[in-house]
């Protein structure tokens, strides 16, 4: 099998990596460790940057996510059970769209697969070989036997688990990476969202976010611990907790319901340096994690493959290799404003066990000057929405 461009990878990177080349008229395979089904049965984040929405409206895949998204113009901070709204619209003239990850990846595949892309799953044993020579390819393994994809380039957008990352050699890249000592608990239930818009609450007894998919499907978070057994939270503990967090507002009108999702995420912060070598290129979560609070992961996957499906585009269109020479300082440059967004509103809005009071403190008046500045919602909100295209 050859390819112009191998893409390592079927979630939202690969696949969006995939369908821009397509519309450049380049060729690419996408090689997916996973079932079909289990890459569109993932649930992921939701809020998208306009910026993400105008790529994949102008590239015609905004049909379903235009009757089906949320346009939100603010968000609300709830500071120890205190709301206060910030005008994301009136502030940037920019909104988000709420629309889960899950359902643009569903779309992405849909896209691919009638324009008679070729998605390989259930890869095993995937492999990328000779990306410092001129003869790159990805090797993998399914029923039939071993399989070969020759290409011209390698994109590794097999996410922070991937095998893109570690098969290239310590000594050529450098990683930096922050863990935090607490996790989110999620659920997805089928009750009416609590508010119309998403609350981000900061609590003396731990952060919590009021989120949702639809008018009808809410999605909650609570900060917990990372050792956390989820058969210690019933739905019904989960609920006092979102009530007492998300503030008495929230807990008089809240629709409570079964779960029908729960799960625990770890945060991160993790990004790895530079993001090519030799014939091969990192997008997405294989070469960047930002902790989930400021929803930037999927819009920073998709900003790296914008920039990634350029520079293909001007090497194959023109002979240039200007693109492909820039893209790592491009994306990195990006990828450092959202890991300091990510890590900033994170520290503002998680509880730290065992902090000093003062820590705590600090916590409230960087919030109380978030929510009572206008420079600084302004700030917040440009970072929120998300810079521009660089
Ligand atoms: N070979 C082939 N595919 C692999 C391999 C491998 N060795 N390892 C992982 N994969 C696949 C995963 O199964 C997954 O489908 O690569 C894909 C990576 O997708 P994501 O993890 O979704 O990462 P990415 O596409 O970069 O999406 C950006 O934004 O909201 C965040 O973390 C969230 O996934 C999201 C990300
Ligand atoms: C979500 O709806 O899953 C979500 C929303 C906003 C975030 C993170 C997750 O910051």
């Amino acid at each position: 099998m050859r390819t112009q461009v191998g893409i390592v990878g079927g979630g939202p990177a690969g696949l969006l990596l995939s369908h821009l080349l397509h519309r450049q008229g380049i060729d690419s395979v996408i090689v997916e460790r996973r079932s079909r089904a289990y890459v569109e049965g993932r649930i992921r984040a939701g809020v998208l940057e306009q910026g993400t929405v105008d790529l994949l409206a102008e590239t015609g895949l905004g049909a379903r996510m235009a009757r089906e998204g949320l346009v939100h113009g603010g968000i609300e901070i709830a500071i120890d059970g205190a709301r206060h709204r910030i005008d994301l619209a009136a502030l940037t003239g920019k909104s988000v769209t709420v629309y889960g990850q899950t359902e643009v990846t569903k779309d992405l595949i849909e896209a691919r697969l009638a324009a008679g892309g070729t998605i390989v799953y259930e890869a095993d044993e995937v492999s990328v070989h000779g990306f410092d020579s001129d003869t790159p390819s990805i090797r993998w393994r399914t029923a039939d036997g071993p399989q070969e994809l020759h290409c011209d380039f390698i994109a590794g957008c097999d996410g922070f688990h991937g095998v893109c990352r570690p098969s290239v050699p310590a000594g050529r890249i450098r990683t930096y990476e922050r863990v935090y000592p607490f996790g989110w608990l999620g659920i997805l239930s089928q009750t009416e969202p609590v508010s119309d818009e998403l609350i981000y609450a900061s609590h003396d007894r731990g952060f919590a976010l009021a989120s949702m998919r639809s008018h009808a499907l809410s999605r909650y978070y609570i900060q917990c611990d990372l050792d956390v057994k989820l058969d210690d939270w019933p739905d019904e503990r989960i609920w006092d907790e979102l009530k007492t967090r998300l503030g008495p507002e929230a807990a008089a009108t809240i629709e409570t319901g079964p779960s029908i999702e729960k799960s625990v995420a770890p945060l991160r912060s993790f990004v790895a340096e530079p993001m090519r070598f030799g014939r091969m290129f990192l997008a997405g979560d294989a070469a960047h994690i930002v902790p989930p609070t400021g929803a930037k992961g999927l819009n920073l996957a998709v900003a790296d493959v914008r920039v990634l499906a350029e520079a293909f585009a001007e090497h194959f269109r023109d002979g240039s290799s200007a693109g492909i020479d820039s893209y790592s300082e491009r994306a990195l440059k990006r990828v450092w404003k959202a890991q300091r967004f990510s890590w900033w509103f994170s520290a503002q809005l998680h509880r730290y066990d065992g902090a000093e009071p003062f820590a705590r403190r600090l916590q409230l008046a960087e919030l109380d000057y978030l929510t009572g500045s206008e420079a600084a919602s302004h700030a917040f909100a440009e970072n929120y929405v998300g810079l521009p295209f660089g």
